[in-house]
């Protein structure tokens, strides 16, 4: 294959990989496997830069910053939604518009869910991404082109899969609209990071999805969780698109775009407002923000023939839900200490229910976000809760205020070891710095003990906190030296009635868990340590990088930045680390327990692991590796796992009931291990 044609081939590949990933939720091949065809796409157009295609991956990232957006004309109304408020505003509607036009009466109805987000319309020209925009006014937007493209779920070129989608002709020019926005799930990790790092925290998924389309930093807005779902075709030409909104939601999903699974057709009104009205308390199930269902009518040409009523089509409506905004009293201010000593006010309220959820606490972000908005104790205090997100401040009904309430003066020492607090220079955060202090260490341990980490299940907030009130944890490496008497001890009345367990067995339970993570590979080990800046994807380079902690400890600066991803900061973070006196005890600690995994190789997942060129498949539950531990254990041992079994499939590692993967494997001959073989095959 000429080199011109590889290239090609991989923009292609690639396009379809980012789509298995960001839209399908579906990889089809690790991340370092992608990596390896990114950096070879990488390595040609630098080579050869004419030859750089518009919907080239590499154009996601890293394009020039502009000083302000150009201004961009929308080729047709954006337009946006009447409101109801309830199942007889809706029916008012419906009466409304069959008056106008008696075909109503026989019609369906589309019902999506309404997303909390930003609205933008997206160009395609030949397929190919062009031009991305704010809705603005709905005439005229902002070209926001350059922030859309690090947004992965956008596809670049359309149809993403041409063979499955080979019957589908994509108009030559086809603008589409969609809502941008960040999955609730996303946004509370973000703050949880910036909140870590000292950073102000942000104050909702919606503003800051805003905020980051329209900063003139393209890195920053690929360095957010950004996605979206796309609902609408504003324009085509050269081509014929279908004129119900059903099938127009059917075709962009199999052009490639992302589109809602919430929505569903309808033949009469009174089903469709039954179906919105079940999402009101089911809408927590959703993973980003919404604040109500939009019921459509199917009939598209109806639809636009019923014509507007100012900026709002008649052919669709908003079925809003209730705000879950309330407004209670602020009892008094607590603080948080988290694992890197940052101190975070949050609000103690006096109990109120906001949308079937009984509320006592709320994040007040910081403590300059009291002071700017003059937060008092004993206002009464506007809060909102959005899905599965905190709920927040959103500042005091002022006019309410009696004189009585108080400003409120942040601490001067921390709440839970009573030492000093400080400030950093520009940080907004206060910190706690006495390395001793008992609630960081339980936050630490937390970290230590969590999924993504040790992964040592029951060892909850409750008994992390009891064990280091009884002076049996003092730093996580006594996590290794608990004994059955220690847990006893620990186990308090209410662990046992969350648990429905005798204590015995609890412990038995927790000790068992304590000797299973002490097989946890090294990047598990390395992301435990709550090192700032070190997450579980540095912990796994550094991994590939370092045989062990010993050689990792004895790392300068300068080494660490050879690898991808780390530079000056998390690098002086690593070797600051490192180079504390408590630290190198609790290494030495994990030493001597013998929780001291090695990487085979230092060369890692590159080939010359005990796995290096080797491919291997999971399949069903294995007796002790859960999957996200065989892969590690894999990976650790430079091989590769992927999803699918192909002729490429070295090993199927078979679990109990497995899937249609060991036919395939069968079929292929591809050979078979158990867990057993494959620790051996390790060494
Ligand atoms: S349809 C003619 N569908 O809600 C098309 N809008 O309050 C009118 N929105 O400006 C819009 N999810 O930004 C439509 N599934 C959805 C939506 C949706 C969110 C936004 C959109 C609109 C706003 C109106």
């Amino acid at each position: 294959m000429d080199t011109k044609t590889r290239y090609e081939k991989l923009v292609r590949e690639l396009n379809f990989h980012l789509h298995r990933y960001h839209v399908l939720d579906a990889p089809l091949i690790s991340d370092a496997e992608y990596d390896n065809l990114y950096n070879e796409l990488k390595r040609i157009e630098a080579a050869h830069p004419d030859w750089v295609t518009p919907d080239s991956p590499s154009q996601r990232a890293g394009a020039k910053a502009a000083d302000r957006f150009a201004k961009t004309r929308h080729p047709a109304p954006i337009l946006s939604l009447a409101n109801a408020f309830g199942a007889d505003d809706t029916r008012a509607w419906f009466e409304r518009i069959r008056k106008l036009d008696a075909r109503v009466e026989q019609a369906q109805f589309v019902v999506e869910p309404k997303i909390d987000g930003l609205s933008v319309v997206l160009h395609y020209r030949e397929g190919v991404f062009t031009q991305g925009a704010t809705r603005g006014d709905g005439e005229i937007g902002e070209d926001i082109t350059i922030n859309l493209r690090t947004v992965r779920s956008i596809p670049l070129k359309i149809p993403v899969n041409r063979k499955q989608s080979s019957a589908i002709r994509v108009p030559d020019y086809l603008v589409v609209r969609g809502e941008v926005f960040i999955p609730i799930k996303e946004f509370e990790a973000l703050n949880q990071r910036l909140a870590e790092a000292g950073e102000k925290t942000y104050l909702n998924p919606r503003n800051t999805a805003a905020g980051s389309l329209r900063q003139l930093d393209p890195a920053l807005t690929a360095a957010r969780p950004i996605t979206l779902l796309v609902y609408q075709i504003v324009h085509a030409e050269g081509g014929g698109i279908p004129t119900s909104q059903w099938k127009i939601l059917e075709y962009l999903r199999a052009l490639g775009f992302p589109v809602t699974d919430a929505a569903q057709r309808f033949d009469n009104l009174e089903d469709a407002i039954a179906y919105t009205e079940t999402w009101d308390t089911r809408r927590d199930q959703l993973s980003y923000e919404v604040d109500g269902m939009v019921v459509k009518l199917d009939d598209l040409d109806l639809a636009a023939e019923l014509g507007f009523v100012g900026k709002d089509p008649r052919g669709a409506i908003a079925f809003k839900f209730p705000a879950r905004e309330v407004t209670t009293t602020l009892e008094g201010v607590g603080v948080a200490v988290g694992r890197t000593g940052v101190l975070t006010p949050y609000a103690i309220l006096k109990a109120v229910e906001i949308g079937g959820v009984i509320v006592e606490r709320a994040t007040l972000h910081n403590f300059d976000y009291i002071a700017e908005k003059d937060i008092r104790v004993g206002d009464r205090v506007l809060v909102k809760r959005a899905g599965e997100v905190i709920p927040y401040i959103i500042g005091p009904v002022v006019g309410a205020r009696s004189g009585k309430e108080k400003a409120y003066k942040p601490p001067t020492t921390c709440p839970a070891c009573n030492q000093p607090v400080e400030h950093f220079e520009g940080e907004v955060a206060w910190y706690c710095v006495n390395a001793a202090c008992p609630a960081q260490l339980a936050r630490n341990i937390e970290h230590f003990v969590s999924r993504g980490a040790m992964d040592i299940v029951g060892m909850g907030t409750k008994i992390v906190e009891k064990l280091i009130e009884a002076g049996r944890i003092g730093d996580a490496a006594d996590v290794f030296t608990l004994t059955r008497e220690d847990i006893l001890e620990s186990v308090t009345k209410k662990d046992r009635k969350v648990e429905k367990e005798p204590p015995g067995k609890i412990a038995e339970n927790l000790l068992a868990a304590i000797e299973a993570s002490r097989m946890r590979p090294l990047n598990r080990l390395i992301a435990a340590l709550g090192i700032r800046g070190v997450g579980e994807t540095l912990a796994g380079d550094l991994a590939r990088s370092f045989p062990d902690l010993g050689v990792l400890a004895k790392a300068s600066a300068e080494d660490l930045q050879q690898i991808e991803g780390i530079g000056p900061n998390i690098a002086e973070g690593i070797v600051d680390w490192f180079g504390r006196e408590a630290n190198r005890t609790v290494l030495a600690k994990l030493k001597r327990a013998g929780v001291w995994p090695k990487t085979p190789k230092a060369e890692g997942a590159k080939p010359g692991g005990a796995f290096g060129g080797l491919t291997f498949v999971v399949t069903g539950t294995l007796p002790t590796f859960s999957r996200d531990d065989a892969k590690d254990f894999i990976e650790s041992n430079g091989g590769k796992v992927t999803d699918s079994v192909s002729r490429k499939t070295s090993y199927l590692v078979l679990g109990e009931n497995p899937g249609s993967k060991l036919d395939k494997a069968k079929s292929l001959g591809v050979k078979i291990i158990g867990e057993e073989e494959l620790m051996r095959l390790a060494g």
